[in-house]
């Protein structure tokens, strides 16, 4: 074996490129496969294809050691553990669409020399499949807990990595182990089916707490308790933990939506319904729709009104928009007959090829010129510096829904806006 093992990454997306560049770091060669033209060739000259905080840094740091390519050949001759990156899209029907994982497995030599570390999030039963279609390609579950935004601090320092491989594919799991081994999280080893579940699993539960929280923000707007406070208390029980309590108008992005859909599914094609997430998505869905109640209670009918939406990426720190609740609130919007303007700090060109009627500014300022209301929909820091006394008097009504609980409602209300927050009552406050 060579000093360092070099590494297979098939599927330069969030995961793939994190991955590959946190591996090359690690002093590993490190050879990345894409079936995106543009995006090897944009690789190749070291600009990277997603926005994410310290990677820039790491492609321009390893550059001699990660290779970008379109030719799987390439991979297969240096590496032997292969890591697939490839995404899982969420099909009509719920499912998990596997057709990429299919198409890679397609493309790998059945050769007895190679392990696919699978690093897609895939239905519990897919390694096992996999296994059958490749009896002489080892086969190693090892699911990605990082986050966009933290990405590349998330993969460097892990709470724990997940390892999930039969016995007779000891090697390999052992060879993905010793790769983990430098960044120091607790390594799970376990079996296939079980490390697939403990990545559903986990999203499910992180969205359970976010829905959760959610429906107690509701209760507190009822009862005039501020939910902030409420969870402040709850976190502090170490069963319960502080994180994933932040009340607001609901979880976005490419994984919890298709991943909690994904499991409710797997669950409902074995015979078992699967009723808490129901719920959950359910619950999800609702919370973003609550804004527009809000905004109706201050202003009456939106037509015609112009509604500013601070952020559009599906939290900060990065230019995804998928499953963004900006896209549904947009659109509920322009359902009632508003006018919607919009800024977000990265998000703009993915925002012009999805939200083709939403007029983009290119700050925060011109989007809230002459608007009836503010939403803020991503909290982005920059928000939290802006001199609201002066946007105040530059907008038709003052009127700020803080979709995050982000800022401060006494400073909002003193600067001279109308604040509604998410669960934080009648305003009564901290004491
Ligand atoms: C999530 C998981 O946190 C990662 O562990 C996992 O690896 C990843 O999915 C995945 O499966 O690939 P990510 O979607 O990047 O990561 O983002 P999160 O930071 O978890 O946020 C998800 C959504 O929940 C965001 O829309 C965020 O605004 C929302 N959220 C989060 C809340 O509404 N409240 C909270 O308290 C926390």
């Amino acid at each position: 074996m060579a000093e360092r093992e070099a590494v297979g990454v098939i599927g330069v997306g969030w995961v793939g490129l994190v991955t590959a560049a946190c591996f090359a770091d690690l002093g590993h060669e490190v050879v990345a496969v894409d079936v995106d033209q543009a995006k090897i060739s944009s690789l190749r000259r070291g600009a990277s294809t997603i926005h994410e905080p310290g990677i820039d840094g790491l492609l321009e740091r390893n550059g001699d050691r990660l290779i970008f390519t379109s030719e799987i050949a390439d991979v297969l001759d240096p590496a032997r553990l292969l890591f697939c990156c490839v995404d899982t899209p969420p099909t009509y029907s719920g499912d998990a669409d596997l057709s990429r994982v299919r198409a890679v497995v397609a493309g790998l030599r059945d050769d007895g020399e190679h392990a696919l570390v699978m690093k897609s999030t895939v239905p519990a039963g897919t390694g096992a499949a996999i296994r059958r279609d490749l009896p002489d390609v080892a086969y190693v579950s090892c699911p990605e807990f990082l986050k966009e935004g933290t990405a590349v601090a998330d993969f460097l320092h892990p709470d724990r990595v997940v390892i999930g491989a039969d016995p007779r594919d000891a090697w390999a799991a052992d060879a993905v182990a010793e790769l983990y081994r430098p960044l120091g999280g607790e390594i799970v080893r376990t079996d296939v089916a079980s490390a697939e579940m403990v990545k559903l699993a986990s999203n499910a539960f992180l969205a359970t707490k976010i829905s959760f929280i959610n429906e107690i923000a509701n209760v507190c707007e009822e009862v005039g308790a501020d939910v902030a406070e409420v969870s402040r208390g709850m976190g502090l029980d170490a069963r319960i933990g502080p994180s994933f309590l932040r009340a607001g108008i609901g979880y976005g992005g490419s994984c919890f939506p298709k991943d909690v859909s994904a499991l409710k599914q797997l669950a409902g094609n074995t015979g078992y319904h699967f009723q808490l997430l129901t719920s959950v998505i359910e619950v999800n869905e609702l919370q973003k729709r609550r804004v527009i109640g809000k905004l109706t209670k201050h202003l009456g009918s939106l037509v015609g009104k112009r509604v500013a939406l601070l952020g559009l990426a599906f939290k900060p720190d990065t230019d995804d928009m998928r499953e963004a609740s900006s896209l549904v609130l947009a659109a509920r919007l322009q359902g009632e007959g508003a006018r919607v303007v919009a800024y977000d700090p990265v998000a703009e060109d993915r925002a012009s090829e999805l939200l083709p009627a939403v007029e983009l500014c290119d700050s925060p300022g011109s989007a809230l010129e002459g608007a009836d209301a503010a939403i803020l929909v991503t909290e982005w820091p920059e928000f939290g510096e802006l001199d609201w006394p002066a946007i105040a008097g530059r907008m038709a009504t003052p009127l700020l829904v803080d979709g995050r609980n982000f800022l401060d409602p006494d400073k909002l209300r003193a600067a001279g806006f109308t604040y509604e927050g998410i669960g934080r009552g009648s305003g009564a406050g901290r004491p």
